[in-house]
């Protein structure tokens, strides 16, 4: 596959050949050496390009886009996202006050999902006014009604249904069988809805299912949100209105194709889920994470070194698993890509991080062309679940962010410091 290829649906690209990688109008090699390494870098422009995706796919219906705030909560992207219309899907108290500092006018498009609110967690939401909490048990409706009654404040819901459809995916992010911890049986639901009804703390609002995350085949979303039209029929009959549905997110990349095309696959979605919508009136609420980011972003590492054992090849780099643990914990693949290409014949080999273990790597047995000490390489498609899941394993400081909009590079997040490491710690046992 050659390198333009590769780009081609990503926002890195070689404005001549031979040329170092750029993202928009700016080299990735001028931006680590003013930010050094590892850096992540994200496109503004695909990132609101892909967000245009699903508000035209929906055009027709009355939509709101929610965010899936996990997938990369930089405040920077938050703005960017709420600035062209984007609401957001939460899953803590946390992610709340993200966005409640980067667009505070967009609280009420807020959906609050997860699995295990606190009081206190719902109490600020309740307060701030967000636009739903999706409700993962019959407990936590409890808790919710009690918070509202407390706080004399109607809390609108929406039940998370558990559809009981299998999505191909990795297990740890499939979601949508009855033997996974999320939502409720969908056959309890109608009952659920019923004895709300009667609570005047309680305001049904919507329905929502999520059934995973990377579904690359739009059937299962199809499949889920034809029995939540059932489902709404069925309440609808009970008296009990609904005023949206939320399908959730999930919708999967290539990580691997050199010709994906987004608008497609979104098309294919929406298409998807239009179809078992029926008649339904009311508001769709999707909660998309990874499409919206995940490519707009890269990895930026240098390579520490070239190191032969046996017969296996090792380029070491100076990203490590805290950075991006991706293919340590789902075995992902993402492609890697020297910025600065060289002549020679690409090799076999493995690139792997720094931190002592062996899941520390980012590609096993790789074709890659030749790289050298002090060489950069891009690691492809880590704008989603990157930066957001790293750690300071090892004590390594986490990356600097970089977001690019057409020819100005902002910086969105500094480098930590070990100050800012060591800071809440302390080692005088009984002051
Ligand atoms: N809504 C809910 C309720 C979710 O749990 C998730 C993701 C999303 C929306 C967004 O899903 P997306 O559109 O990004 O697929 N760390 C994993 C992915 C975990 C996804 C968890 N839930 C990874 O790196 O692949």
């Amino acid at each position: 596959m050659t390198q333009s290829l590769l780009l081609s649906c990503r926002p890195f690209h070689q404005p001549q050949p031979g040329a170092a990688l750029h993202c928009g109008k700016v080299s990735l090699a001028a931006l680590a050496r003013r930010h050094g390494t590892p850096l992540y870098v994200y496109s503004a422009d695909q990132i609101v390009e892909r967000l245009g995706l699903f508000q035209q796919a929906f055009a027709d219906r009355d939509h709101l886009v929610c965010y899936a705030v996990k997938a990369n909560s930089a405040l920077a992207i938050l703005k960017l996202l709420a600035d062209h219309g984007a609401g957001f899907d939460i899953v803590s108290g946390g992610e709340l006050e993200r966005v409640l500092t980067a667009a505070p006018e967009a609280i009420g498009r807020v959906v609050f999902s997860g699995a295990g609110k606190t009081a206190a967690e719902i109490d600020k939401a309740l307060t701030l006014g967000i636009l739903e909490f999706n409700v993962e048990s019959e407990a936590e409706l409890k808790l919710l009604s009690a918070r509202a009654a407390k706080l004399k404040r109607k809390a609108r819901f929406g039940l998370r249904v558990n559809p009981d459809v299998f999505a191909e995916t990795h297990p740890y992010i499939s979601t949508g069988l009855r033997e996974h911890k999320f939502g409720v049986d969908i056959r309890k639901a109608l009952a659920i809805y019923k004895s709300a009804a009667a609570n005047r703390w309680l305001e049904a609002h919507s329905v929502s299912v999520h059934i995973g995350s990377q579904i690359r085949s739009a059937a299962p979303f199809g499949a889920a949100m034809a029995r939540v039209s059932k489902l709404v029929g069925q309440l609808e009959r009970e008296g009990i209105h609904l005023s949206a549905i939320d399908a959730g997110g999930g919708l999967g990349i290539d990580y691997h194709a050199d010709s994906f095309d987004a608008a497609a696959k979104v098309r294919e979605y929406a298409a998807a889920i239009e179809s078992a919508l029926g008649d339904f009136e009311g508001r769709l609420l999707i909660e998309p994470g990874r499409f919206l980011v995940a490519q707009a972003g890269a990895l930026i590492a240098r390579v520490l070194q070239v190191k032969r054992n046996g017969k296996k090849t090792f380029v070491i780099t100076d990203a490590g698993m805290n950075d991006l643990i991706r293919p340590a914990l789902y075995q992902a693949h993402h492609e890697i890509v020297p910025v600065k290409p060289r002549a020679g014949r690409p090799r076999i080999v493995d690139v792997v991080g720094p931190i002592c273990e062996s899941g520390d790597f980012f590609a096993h047995d790789r074709k890659l062309a030749p790289v050298e000490p002090g060489d950069l390489v891009a690691i492809l498609d880590a704008g989603a679940y990157g930066m957001a899941q790293s750690s300071n394993y090892n004590t390594r400081l986490r990356p600097a962010e970089v977001l690019v909009q057409g020819a100005k590079a902002r910086l969105i997040r500094r480098r930590e410091t070990m100050t800012d490491l060591l800071a809440p710690e302390t080692f005088a046992i009984g002051s």
